[in-house]
């Protein structure tokens, strides 16, 4: 718990406090929303948070830069009282086989996907460590497990998010902190929007990733928020080291 009184003082998530990597828009936002739903105080730590509603506290933040991390980790600390949950969700895509990828691709998605959450974390963890319910959620995705078209760099950078996130696991497990990930299908964001623009048929793209959800559609930002929530409380206790997949059933059906 932290240090402070939760505002609201009801929820699963009265008197804690949540920071969110990439919160200012899409998936994170909507992560944001959900904890503040539950009951948490939650800081949107983002490159950009001028689209935060109010009940939420914009942090700006680039998960590239370590000081901006600690800066921004630190003022969420100040503001809200302590940390008890990180969400590291922050991440961008890249589309490409490796002949179409410059080295500054590759280090740049790296540097946000994969180093972004070792800063993030290694920033978090004092804190952490003087909660009682301390937990952190990685943002992962189907693309660590499956091989789709076009997305080497996206996905090397998800498998790298996986097996950060067990070994993350195994190393704090002895101090009461709990790492877990979630894994989405396609998630109709500004992101979806973005790698689309790129291909040569964006209408064709789209119904390709509409077609690969087993469920017929898209995952929604709440879906993957309700995921989340699950595995930053404190009623999954006995959870970490997974992987849990939102994914219209891509990953095993
Ligand atoms: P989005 O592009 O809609 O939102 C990402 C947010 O992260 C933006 O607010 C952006 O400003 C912020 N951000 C980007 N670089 C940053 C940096 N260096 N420091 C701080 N903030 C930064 O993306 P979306 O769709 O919400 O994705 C969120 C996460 O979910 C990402 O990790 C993505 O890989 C993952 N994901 C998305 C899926 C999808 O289909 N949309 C599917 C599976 C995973």
């Amino acid at each position: 718990m932290s240090t402070v009184d939760a505002a609201s003082g009801t929820g699963e998530y009265a008197g804690l406090v949540a920071a969110v990597t990439g919160g200012g828009a899409g998936i994170g936002l909507a992560i944001a929303e959900e904890l503040a739903a539950r009951g948490a105080r939650v800081a949107a730590l983002d490159l950009d948070t001028s689209a935060l509603p109010e009940h939420l506290t914009g942090v700006r933040c680039d998960v590239t830069d370590r000081a901006s991390v600690q800066a921004a980790i630190d003022e969420v600390a100040e503001k809200l009282g302590g940390l008890d949950v990180l969400v590291n969700n922050a991440g961008i895509s890249a589309v490409g086989t490796v002949e179409d990828l410059s080295d500054d691709d590759w280090h740049r998605v790296l540097d946000v996907n994969v180093v972004g959450i070792a800063r993030a974390t290694a920033a978090a963890l004092p804190l952490l460590r003087a909660s009682e319910h301390p937990a952190i959620v990685n943002m992962c995705s189907i693309g660590a497990l499956n091989g789709l078209p076009q997305r080497v760099l996206y996905n090397a950078s998800k498998g790298a998010v996986l097996a950060l996130t067990y070994a993350m696991a195994t190393d704090h497990v002895g101090e009461g902190i709990r790492v877990n990930c979630v894994s989405p299908g396609t998630v109709h964001t500004g992101f979806v929007d973005r790698m689309l623009a790129k291909f040569p048929d964006p209408v064709r793209e789209k119904a390709a990733m509409d077609a690969r959800q087993a469920t017929g559609r898209m995952v929604s930002p709440a879906e993957v928020a309700d995921a989340v929530a699950y595995l930053a409380s404190p009623r999954s206790g006995s959870t970490t080291g997974t992987a849990l997949e939102v994914d219209g059933g891509v990953t095993h059906l």
